[in-house]
């Protein structure tokens, strides 16, 4: 009997143009803790932008399962009113919405209980039959790491999940950071993982790669013949990396208490950034190729000398001070920090990548909580010229060539270089050649989680990070959070601040300065 072929969805003529051509094939999207905020404000709220743009498939069918009691329309209403607060495509078109309600649905369970996993395997079933999603799954674990261990054995004893080397609809299981606390818990987790899915089913989400922007990064380093050739320690003289944000603990203290600007930044989001930039160019434009090359480059960080901390390695604590033109209280006094928590809400970390390319190329890399204000910026600082033919020109001044790149916000690139100032007098100032993706592509990026809920259901893990990229991320930053807990002190900043005095001395002992983006 000929097979119907799946609706193709009509495009949105304003990203006509910036997509790709793959459109998924209809599947069943399973969402654990459906009544948490990632749901409400992340995953739905891209799940809708996603449609609103004719990029998934009809059938596609999200059923949301948690603990509390919700009827499928009582689910519905409160996911639509977090789509008109929270997606990018808001407010909510009314057309667009009936549509894309008839494919959600909610299933009340308790993680822990087989029984509850009936239930969902029943509904599950019925959508195969009404919808046309196949026996496709994908399991969006949005639950804290403890839960994973107890929902992927009653998914694979209840024989909900399908062994991809025998055949058959997909099964792909999402997992949500943080991906592990050390080392050992990374590797226990990565160990129960591959007990009932094998890796390939594995995505482990990282949101810094769904950024338009970092995907950018491997485009302008490999798609143009301009930079590759100076992209190495002759060229370069050192690379900072920026993660601030102005933004507290926002009511996550519980949580970021435990955790520190190390692990909750450092660890996923700007390793990724790091092995990004100095990863070797890949054989393959496909996920393992790629994967390949970034995980080489976190292995080849040198190890961070724990025993001469200060020369490397900065750690801050914000105390009191103003965030946005507001008086902000200081860490300690964030609800759920206990009053005499040492837990870093900034670090700064001078690192080297130890290879051929980049031999004794500083990486200075800075995350910090309560900043002045959010933003992600990488800057590549190149050597300066040499200098003798202007050393006696009093008006003009060598300086280093910089490559900005401004993940976020105000997304784009820059290239800061000299020109001579207009007039008789031979003087020099320093100029800037900008790329600003909103002028140049319009609107807003679609969101980090936009692309990644696609890539999974796409079965695309390039944008995942891989388990051994995970583990090689703790095992070079093991060293230093085991001494951290053993003794010491945050340095203080106040809110509101670029950190400690500390870590401008970081750079200033090298004869360098943060830049400020
Ligand atoms: C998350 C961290 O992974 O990233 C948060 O847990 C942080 O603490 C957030 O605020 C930052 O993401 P973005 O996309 O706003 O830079």
């Amino acid at each position: 009997m000929p097979v119907a072929a799946p609706p193709v969805p009509e495009v949105n003529p304003l990203r006509e143009g910036l997509e790709q051509e793959r459109v998924p094939e209809a599947s069943c999207l399973v969402i654990f803790g459906a009544s948490g905020d990632l749901t409400h404000r992340k995953l739905l709220p891209a799940l809708y932008s996603l449609t609103h743009d004719g990029l998934l498939p009809a059938g596609l069918t999200i059923v949301g399962f948690s603990r509390p009691d919700y009827t499928d329309d009582a689910f519905r209403a409160e996911i639509k009113e977090a789509c008109n607060k929270y997606s990018r495509t808001r407010p909510v078109d009314d057309a667009i919405w009936e549509n894309f309600a008839k494919g959600l649905f909610y299933v009340k369970g308790e993680f822990g209980e087989a029984e509850s996993y009936v239930r969902l395997k029943q509904r599950l079933e019925e959508c195969d039959r009404t919808r046309g999603t196949g026996g496709r799954r994908l399991y969006y674990l949005a639950v804290p790491p403890a839960f994973f261990p107890v929902i992927s054995d009653i998914l694979g004893s209840q024989g909900m999940v399908t062994d991809p080397e025998k055949g058959g609809p997909y099964t792909r299981v999402i997992i949500e950071k943080p991906f592990g606390h050390d080392l050992a818990s990374a590797k226990e987790l990565n160990r129960v993982a591959v007990t009932t899915f094998r890796e390939r089913q594995v995505f482990r989400i990282d949101h810094y790669l769904g950024k338009e922007t970092v995907q950018n990064l491997l485009v302008l380093r490999f798609a143009n013949g301009i930079f590759e050739p100076f992209w190495n320690r002759q060229y370069i003289d050192h690379v900072q990396f920026t993660v601030a944000e102005s933004i507290g603990v926002e009511g996550r203290g519980g949580y970021f208490d435990s955790a520190g600007i190390t692990r909750d930044i450092v660890q996923n989001h700007m390793l990724q950034l790091v092995s990004l930039v100095a990863m070797e160019p890949p054989v393959a434009f496909e996920a393992d190729a790629i994967r390949d090359e970034k995980v080489k480059v976190i292995r080849a960080l040198r190890s961070l000398p724990v025993e001469r901390q200060t020369e490397f390695v900065v750690r801050g604590q914000y105390g009191e001070g103003s965030a946005l033109g507001e008086k902000a209280v200081g860490y300690r006094n964030e609800p759920s920090v206990p009053p005499e928590s040492r837990t870093e809400t900034f670090v700064a970390i001078k690192a080297f990548v130890d290879n051929w390319r980049w031999a004794d190329v500083p990486f200075y890399i800075r995350a910090g909580k309560r900043m002045p204000k959010r933003v992600t910026d990488i800057s590549i600082h190149f050597r300066p010229a040499p200098n003798p033919l202007f050393r006696r020109v009093p008006g003009v001044r060598v300086q280093p060539n910089i490559l900005a790149i401004r993940i976020q916000p105000d997304e784009g690139i820059s290239l800061k270089f000299d020109s001579k100032v207009p007039g008789p007098a031979v003087r020099s100032a320093p100029v800037t050649m900008e790329f600003r993706y909103a002028t140049s592509f319009g609107g807003e990026p679609p969101e980090a989680y936009e692309r990644l809920l696609l890539e999974t259901m796409l079965g695309d893990s390039t944008l995942f990070a891989r388990r051994d990229e995970v583990e090689a991320a703790w095992a070079w930053l093991d060293p230093l959070l085991a001494a951290w807990a053993g003794d010491g002190e945050p340095a203080l900043y106040p809110a509101g601040t670029w950190g400690p005095p500390e870590a401008d001395l970081l750079l200033e002992r090298d004869g360098r300065r943060w830049r400020r983006p």
